[in-house]
């Protein structure tokens, strides 16, 4: 299936592609192959995939989405830049989300302004799928001013093979190089970059294990520790702050930046095993978030989510 996101988040469009048509629709297609089908639109979207707006659709538009969801490929476009994901092929990386595109837009904003023709360079810290950094590489190309050099980052190996993948085919002239980090063990880069990126980890939770992608904020502060080996003076870094955890992370950014907002969302925090209180691990971890007054909690759950947060993408230059 393709999940195609328009330019300015207004709405989310569900397509059938190739062999699913006939799954979905019934329409026979001699040829299935590079055929594409539109399944639904939602409009004001919150997430890349909201339950809730699915299960209020009339039941048989609603089964057609699930069945659709059923697929285990999932191409995700926005602003004329895909990339395919599988939890079978990639296992644990993280998805193309609502955030992700969230920071697409802010580094759209970003690169709409004269300043920053400057970037040749950038690092990302935390790839996950590689969308944004093949989002960045596109999107420079097209305007003329292509990036010279790419370093990407991740703990998760199979988030790297999935960046590659993601890559390979766009990068042109653009040198790019992938780095496994380890838990605990620092960022270690060679030079500094015009551009860094990172959407980390970003729910608080009160014990850390280390390579979940969901837990901890170690990641903040990693990067503002060794924010001067990695950037120079005209650099920018381009962060995602939560509501979540906010309080913790921000300040200690002010005092080393000057920070402007980007781009800014309320959404839903759905990530079951965070929220699900399926597990003793869950529990606790919700029970935590609830007791410091985390998560903006929406007791009747008319919104159709019980916990929300605010994301905020963020520029950061050196003070
Ligand atoms: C919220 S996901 C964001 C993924 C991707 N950038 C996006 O926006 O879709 C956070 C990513 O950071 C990675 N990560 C967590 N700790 C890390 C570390 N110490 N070094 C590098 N990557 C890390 C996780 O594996 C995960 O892929």
């Amino acid at each position: 299936m393709k999940i195609r996101v328009d330019r300015h988040l207004k709405k989310v469009e569900f397509w059938a592609q190739g062999k699913e048509i006939q799954k979905v629709t019934g329409e026979e297609l001699r040829r299935p192959n590079g055929h594409e089908r539109l399944i639904h639109v939602f409009s004001r979207p919150r997430l890349m995939v909201d339950t809730a707006a699915i299960s209020r659709l009339p039941s048989v538009r609603r089964d057609a989405v699930a069945r659709l969801l059923e697929f285990p490929e999932r191409v995700v476009e926005y602003d004329g830049v895909s990339v395919a994901w599988s939890d079978a092929r990639y296992p644990g990386v993280w998805a193309p989300s609502i955030d992700t595109i969230l920071f697409a837009r802010a580094i759209r904003r970003l690169f709409g302004e004269r300043h920053s023709r400057f970037i040749d360079s950038f690092l990302e810290i935390g790839c996950g799928s590689g969308f944004l950094s093949k989002y960045i590489i596109q999107k420079k190309r097209q305007i003329g001013a292509p990036i010279s050099y790419a370093h990407i980052m991740d703990i998760n190996r199979d988030a790297l093979l999935s960046a590659m993948d993601a890559i390979e085919d766009v990068r042109g002239g653009t040198l790019v190089s992938y780095s496994l980090n380890r838990p605990k063990q620092g960022i270690k880069v060679a030079r500094p970059f015009d551009l860094v990126i990172s959407n980390p980890p970003y729910v608080s939770r009160p014990s850390s294990r280390d390579n979940n992608p969901f837990e901890g904020l170690f990641l903040y502060k990693e990067i503002l520790e060794r924010s001067r080996e990695l950037m120079g003076r005209r650099s920018v870094l381009l962060t995602n702050f939560s509501s979540i955890s906010k309080n913790e992370v921000y300040p200690a950014y002010q005092k080393q930046f000057r920070m402007k907002t980007l781009a800014r969302m309320k959404v839903p925090l759905k990530i079951p095993l965070i929220t699900a209180r399926l597990s003793d691990e869950s529990r606790k971890w919700v029970a935590y978030l609830e007791k410091h007054k985390k998560l903006m909690v929406d007791t009747r759950e008319r919104s159709g989510y019980r916990y929300w947060q605010i994301i905020e993408i963020v520029e950061c230059r050196m003070k």
